[in-house]
């Protein structure tokens, strides 16, 4: 089985990537081939600075690496190392229905939001489809956030397979139920674009301060709340606390009695200590970046191995070679 995700270099990454992509992704790096990359095409539709791109896709192969993945186990590599996934891009993008593209939803909300669109963002599809097709990919680890964009590389490659013979890959999504959509500080999904984030590594200080600061109810907080699973920091606590401590929190403060402070001290202990050893290691490959470059360079070797076969398989299905 090969396993495929993506994660694109446009901030800094936060507990909703770790949880919703990354923890996955690193479980499932001994359940078959994994092949995970840093998605930089993908990022210039959305960040114009090449210093910030640079840095950002630097900054995302440390946390990939002090995170878990295993470069012994899971190929590893820079998207763009691998232009040949723009050429797939044409192949399949030739296929794809304007229609399928106009009712995607992250198109539909940034140009709700005013952003005027440009082809890059249009497409970002395809290339994401080309990103899964390339690799003959069987299961895609990602947030509820990203299940749209699989539903339609499935759609693009059934259409690719009818048209020009079985070629493809029909690939499945993974979401993990209970992290499909991690909230943010401000209970909306945690995204880079939103400014509602808790970072997976970042000042110990800055990140005290951010998730002390999370505006709770008006109620008195001492009052007992029914409904404390809805509790943010309390939804938070589940994923970065042992089950059996964050059941306590949260039966407290149904029950009444648990001050916000209390609660918000002990979110921001457990997430803290939850990232520590992750840490350290983030630091020793921060001095070791000659390393990281030739994890980086030699998975775009081993990614470029299995493409290569594939795209030739696509030209030729389609009559360009
Ligand atoms: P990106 O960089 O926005 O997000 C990376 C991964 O993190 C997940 N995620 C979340 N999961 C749960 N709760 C949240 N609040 C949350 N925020 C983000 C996303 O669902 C994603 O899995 N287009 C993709 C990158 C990409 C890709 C691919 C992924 C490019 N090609 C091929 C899979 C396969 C993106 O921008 O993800």
């Amino acid at each position: 089985m090969r396993i495929l995700t993506g994660i694109t270099p446009s901030g800094t990454l936060h507990i909703g990537n770790y949880f919703g992509a990354m923890r996955p992704a690193i479980e499932l790096q001994d359940r078959g081939e994994a092949f995970y990359f840093i998605a930089d095409y993908h990022s210039m539709t959305a960040l114009t600075d090449p210093v910030r791109r640079r840095q950002f896709t630097l900054e995302i192969a440390l946390d990939w690496l002090a995170c878990g993945l295993d470069p012994q186990k899971a190929v590893f590599w820079k998207q763009s190392d691998l232009p040949e996934v723009c050429e797939l891009t044409w192949l399949i993008g030739s296929l794809t229905p304007m229609g399928l593209l106009e009712r995607a939803h992250s198109y539909k909300d940034k140009t709700a939001k005013g952003i005027s669109p440009n082809f890059g963002l249009f497409a970002y599809p395809v290339l994401m489809a080309a990103d899964i097709l390339l690799y003959d990919t069987n299961l895609v680890p990602v947030g509820k956030d990203q299940k749209q964009h699989v539903e339609m590389t499935r759609d693009i490659a059934i259409k690719f397979n009818q048209t020009y013979g079985e070629t493809f890959v029909v690939p499945e999504e993974e979401i993990r139920g209970e992290v499909a959509v991690v909230p943010g500080l401000d209970g909306q999904k945690m995204s880079k674009s939103y400014g509602n984030t808790v970072e997976i590594f970042g000042d110990e200080k800055a990140l005290r301060k951010k998730i002390m600061g999370i505006v709770m109810d008006s109620r008195t907080p001492a009052e007992p709340k029914p409904d404390a699973e809805k509790n943010l920091a309390i939804q938070l606590l589940k994923l970065v606390a042992p089950a059996d401590a964050a059941a306590d929190f949260e039966n407290r403060l149904r029950a009444g009695g648990l001050g916000y402070g209390d609660l918000k001290k002990a979110l921001f202990e457990h997430y803290w200590n939850y990232f520590a050893p992750y840490r350290v290691k983030r630091a020793e490959l921060a001095a070791n970046l000659d390393y990281v470059e030739s994890v980086l360079r030699d998975g775009a070797q081993r990614a470029r191995a299995t493409a290569s076969g594939v795209l030739q398989r696509a030209r030729k299905a389609c009559g360009i070679e």
